[in-house]
């Protein structure tokens, strides 16, 4: 079961006489909570994942859609939603795409080399195995940060004339062959799995639709809250912020003992002038 990270402080930032949308509704941790401090106003949630919003489905009081927040606004006409007093995006994946998806997102279990949240063509797969050098040399480097980027770039190439790159173990070898033994704080595959995540489903540029249609979509005074999990993402959301009040929290030392995905949570609130 995933753990909603910092709830109290975003409770604490809810308004309870707006309504509410959760644009990365999840497991559903974060829409509960703040169903129950807001009612009888109402939550929209949204989840990209099919398997999610099925579970999600039996949570009574939210209205949940199917679909992706870069058509925040198209979703909220369609529902008629009105009065929009705050917005979350709860970044990155869930308890379940790691536990239980079996679509490759942890470089800890052998699985197919998928790691779609949605029902995109593209997969981890498609890029492993079909795309040139410079590009993938491109995510490793821009989306993981990865120091070995072109190494490894040239290995994955080596490796798919050989066999077919199918499945996480095999890219986690490949990763290994490609970059010197260093004792590191993260695993030596962590980068590069971050960065073909990353490109499978377009985070940046999905963040960045995101925000800029919740803004549009907020009352005055409303508020725009973002859980990011790496300095990209926080990068794009300080930048939105740069013009507008705004704050940063971080889970305290009890949450991180109790929840080590919080480690690197960031919370950011905007306020709509
Ligand atoms: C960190 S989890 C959210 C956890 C949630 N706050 C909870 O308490 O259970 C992020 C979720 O966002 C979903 N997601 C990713 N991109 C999305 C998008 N563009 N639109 C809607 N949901 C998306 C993922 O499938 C994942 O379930």
């Amino acid at each position: 079961m995933h753990i909603p990270i910092l709830k109290e402080e975003i409770l604490k930032e809810v308004n309870e006489n707006g309504n509410f949308i959760d644009a990365t509704f999840g497991e559903g941790g974060h829409s509960k909570a703040v169903l129950e401090k807001i009612k009888p106003q109402k939550v929209l949630a949204i989840e990209r994942d099919e398997a999610l919003y099925h579970r999600g489905l039996k949570l009574p009081g939210i209205i949940l859609h199917h679909g992706s927040y870069v058509e925040l606004k198209e979703i909220v006409e369609k529902v008629n939603f009105q009065n929009i007093s705050g917005i979350l995006f709860d970044l990155g994946f869930c308890t379940f795409h790691i536990e239980e998806s079996q679509r490759g997102f942890t470089f800890l279990k052998n699985e197919p080399l998928d790691m779609r949240y949605g029902n995109q063509e593209q997969t981890a797969e498609k890029i492993v195995n079909k795309w040139p050098l410079k590009e993938l040399e491109k995510i490793l480097k821009d989306y993981g940060e990865e120091r070995y980027a072109k190494r490894i770039a040239l290995q994955i190439i080596k490796q798919r004339k050989e066999k077919r790159i199918e499945n996480t173990f095999q890219l986690v070898e490949v990763v290994k062959k490609a970059v010197p033994y260093k004792k590191s704080k993260i695993h030596f595959a962590t980068r590069t799995f971050q960065a073909l995540r990353i490109a499978v489903n377009d985070e940046l540029n999905n963040l960045q639709k995101g925000l800029d249609q919740a803004y549009d979509l907020l009352e005055k005074d409303g508020k725009i809250m973002v859980i990011s999990f790496h300095s990209l993402e926080d990068r794009i959301v300080k930048k939105f912020f740069k013009n507008i009040k705004s704050k940063l929290i971080l889970p305290s030392e009890e949450e991180i003992k109790n929840n080590k995905k919080a480690r690197s949570a960031k919370l950011r609130v905007g306020i709509k002038k």
